[in-house]
Formats: C-alpha cells, sequence, structure tokens
C-alpha cells in the first residue's frame, strides 16, 4: 500500500509544455487510491484541457476564482482548497509561477491557493535551460526552499524549444515516487521496529478441540496498520484470527498457542523499539494433551491446567531500550489492577479496557480506553473506531519516547 493511499492530492498546473503530461501524473495519484483536485492557471488550459483532468480525476477542474459557466457563478475558495489538501503539487512550475509563489503574488486561484494551503508543498518547476539557469529562477527556488517547500528538480534532456540540457520536468513516475520516498523519510516512525502481539491463542486439549477465547484480533491488526502508515517495519504475532493485513512494512508471524507466541516474541524483541501486547493469550493450558480424540463418556471429566509464560512479564524482565507496552482488560478496580500490572511486569505504559464500558474490548469494531504511563499518569479517549484507537495509542507513545 502506498503512503499516498486515501490521501488528498492538490494538483496545481501552470503553463508550460509538461503540463501535457499531468494526465499521466493524475492517473497514477489515482491508481495509488489518492483522491485528487486540479487547479489551473488560466494559461495552462492551452496545453490540455480542463475535461481530461476532470475525468481522470473524477473531480471538477477550477482554474478562476468564480466558475462562470455555473448557474450561480460558484464561488471557488482558495482557503477551503488549500485546507482540504493533505498535499499541494504545483507540476509543471513555470518560472514565472515560481517567481510569483516567492513573492507572495496572488493574481490567480492557483497562487492564492498556495498562499493559503498549511500543507507540504512539492513543485516540480520546468522550462527552457537558459531559464532555469537564470540567476532569478535560481532565487526563486532557493527561496521557496528557504519557505519548506519540496522542489522536484528538474532533469536534462531535450527541451520543448531543442534545444538540450536541465530544465526538463521530471517524468510523472519519478514525481510520485519522489513524493512518497519524501513522505517516508520524514514518518514518525521512520527507522523503528515494532513488535505487535494480536488475536487469541488456542490452547490443545487434544487433536480436534482446544482452549480459546473471543479475541478478533481487530484492535492489534489497528496497530499494526498505523503502525506501518507513520512508517516503522512492523513484526505482527498474531494468534488465529480472521483479519488480513498488505502493507509492504508489515511481517506476519502466525502461531497458534502462546507457547509459540512467546518463542516468537523472543525471537524478534532483541532488535526491537516499541513492543505493544494486544493479544488476548490464554492464561492456562491443557498440562497434558491427548494423542486421540478424547471419547466422550457418562462421569464427568476434569483436565488438570497449568499456567502458560507471561510473555509480557518476560519481556519485562529482559528489556533494555525498549518501550514496553501491555494490555489491561479489567472487569473491576480497574485503574488500581492496570497500575499494578505496569509495576509487576515492568512496564513503559499501559492500555486498559474496561468491559464495563459498552462498544469495548473482544469482537467490536470500538474500543474505550486508558492509556497509563510509568509515572501512572492517566489519559482517558472517547469510544472510537479501533484504528483511531490505534492512532491514539501510538500518538501517545511517541510522546512519550521524545
Ligand atoms: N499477556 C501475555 N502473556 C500471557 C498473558 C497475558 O503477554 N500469558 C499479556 C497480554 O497480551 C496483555 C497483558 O498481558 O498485554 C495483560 O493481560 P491480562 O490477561 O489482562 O492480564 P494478566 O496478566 O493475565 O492478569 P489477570 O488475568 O490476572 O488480570
Amino acid at each position: 500500500m502506498s503512503v499516498l493511499s486515501g490521501k488528498k492530492i492538490l494538483l496545481g498546473i501552470t503553463a508550460g509544455i509538461a503540463a501535457y503530461k499531468t494526465a499521466s501524473l493524475v492517473r497514477l495519484f489515482i491508481k495509488l487510491d489518492a483522491e485528487v483536485k486540479v487547479i489551473m492557471t488560466p494559461a495552462s488550459k492551452d496545453f490540455i484541457t480542463p475535461l481530461t483532468l476532470s475525468t481522470l480525476s473524477k473531480n471538477p477542474v477550477h482554474s478562476t476564482f468564480y466558475d462562470k459557466e455555473e448557474e450561480n457563478e460558484l464561488w471557488n475558495n482558495h482557503v477551503d482548497l488549500g485546507l482540504w489538501a493533505d498535499y499541494f503539487l504545483i507540476a509543471p512550475a513555470t518560472a514565472n509561477t515560481l517567481s510569483n509563489m516567492a513573492n507572495g503574488t496572488c493574481n490567480n486561484l492557483l497562487l492564492a491557493t498556495y498562499l493559503s494551503a498549511k500543507c507540504p508543498v512539492y513543485f516540480a518547476p520546468a522550462m527552457d535551460l537558459d531559464m532555469y539557469k537564470h540567476p532569478s529562477t535560481k532565487e526563486s527556488l532557493t527561496k521557496l526552499q528557504s519557505f519548506k517547500n519540496i522542489l522536484i528538480p528538474a532533469t536534462s534532456g531535450e527541451l520543448a524549444s531543442g534545444l538540450v540540457g536541465e530544465g526538463r520536468m521530471a517524468e510523472p513516475q519519478d514525481i510520485v515516487s519522489f513524493i512518497e520516498s519524501d513522505i517516508i523519510s520524514k514518518l514518525p516512525l521512520r527507522g523503528k521496529k515494532v513488535l505487535i502481539t494480536a488475536g487469541p491463542t488456542y490452547e490443545a486439549i487434544d487433536p480436534v478441540r482446544f482452549i480459546g477465547n473471543h479475541s478478533s484480533g481487530k484492535m492489534g491488526f489497528s496497530i499494526a496498520n498505523v503502525a506501518a502508515n507513520l512508517g516503522a517495519e512492523v513484526y505482527l504475532i498474531s494468534g488465529p484470527s480472521q483479519q488480513q493485513i498488505k502493507h509492504s512494512f508489515v511481517h506476519r508471524i502466525d502461531v497458534v498457542s502462546a507457547e509459540q507466541m512467546y518463542t516468537a516474541a523472543h525471537k524478534y524483541f532483541k532488535d526491537i523499539d516499541i513492543a505493544i501486547l494486544a493479544a488476548a493469550v490464554a492464561d492456562y493450558k491443557p498440562k497434558n494433551i491427548a494423542d486421540q480424540k478424547i471419547k466422550k463418556k457418562d462421569a464427568t471429566l476434569s483436565m488438570e491446567l497449568e499456567p502458560t509464560k507471561d510473555i509480557l512479564a518476560s519481556l519485562g524482565l529482559i528489556k533494555k531500550h525498549q518501550f514496553l507496552v501491555g494490555f489491561a482488560l479489567e472487569t473491576n478496580n480497574e485503574i488500581e489492577n492496570a497500575k499494578s500490572k505496569i509495576k509487576r511486569k515492568n512496564l513503559d505504559a499501559i492500555v486498559l479496557n474496561s468491559l464495563q464500558d459498552k462498544g469495548a474490548g473482544f469482537a467490536t469494531n470500538t474500543n474505550k480506553i486508558t492509556f497509563i504511563d510509568k509515572d501512572f499518569e492517566e489519559k482517558s479517549f472517547e469510544l472510537k473506531s479501533k484504528i483511531e484507537v490505534a492512532k491514539d495509542i501510538l500518538d501517545e507513545i511517541l510522546l512519550k519516547m521524545i
């Protein structure tokens, strides 16, 4: 999955011959599941039609403050457009637009939106080689970069004038790859390894039966997804679960029993930066597993159970640099029990869900948590979707790790 998936991209097109390539650019963004809106300078419409871009982006294309063709002369709010975008890309960016951007000139919708946008702004210059080399263009590039706008450098090659040199707009695929790499390099969990346990464990009774629980794995998988989106390399150790995850940063390790989860967690823990143990691990397992299916008899059946290894506590014993987070599912005296787990298992934080909260806990799509750190500072959150809860948990961890 691309970091651009689900993101809102505003594409600003100015009047250069490379504008014809923006049709491919829009296609590439759409293929990555991004949402695209296009703003054109009036003169850029000589190079590519708004209809093409509107068809490809599945959104109306704006180029003036008023859409005069519309019955009500619809006002295109540059502030709304600027705030809508997660990323603003200006491609091709002509010498004229670069100079206007650098000097705060605001005589068209694109420039007004540029001044209103709060999101990262990328710009891909395109012009003839002597224009690209000109000191005033160089000055614009330097000034825009000092505003933290991100330059996607022009490349060398044959130019529309027939001259050969630097000034060609980067190719659409290279622009997309540049933006993806830039976003990834700035993600808060970039370079961090995160271990997550998720789902239930099954403890075998005989070849066909087991002791299990109702955990769906949704909470742990949501944390894995969000951590990967924040740039982490994720090791997701999952008990039996129907959940799916498709993310190039996530390594999924499937296990069945508590013993297998313990072994997998210890295998990866040494190199991990953050470990979040969200699995509902069985506390007990049958002392002896029957080789054959246990036959029904009239008498009652007793089974001797022995404790499983406590994975969280065992990691607490060996942890060095790792930030270790446990989950606590409590039914009574919740905060006190959760705090005592922090001490007992040597944790950096615990995520408490109370089974008394409606919509929280197993097999639901929502959860309601209290995040408690090792100094017993508590933060309670509203009932939210598990993805939103996962974001809150990782935000809290990032705050504590700084
Ligand atoms: N946990 C674990 N290994 C176990 C049991 C639990 O790693 N064998 C982890 C869970 O993943 C969770 C945390 O311990 O992060 C708390 O689990 P919970 O069942 O609430 O607590 P317990 O320590 O088992 O204590 P109790 O059942 O007495 O509340």
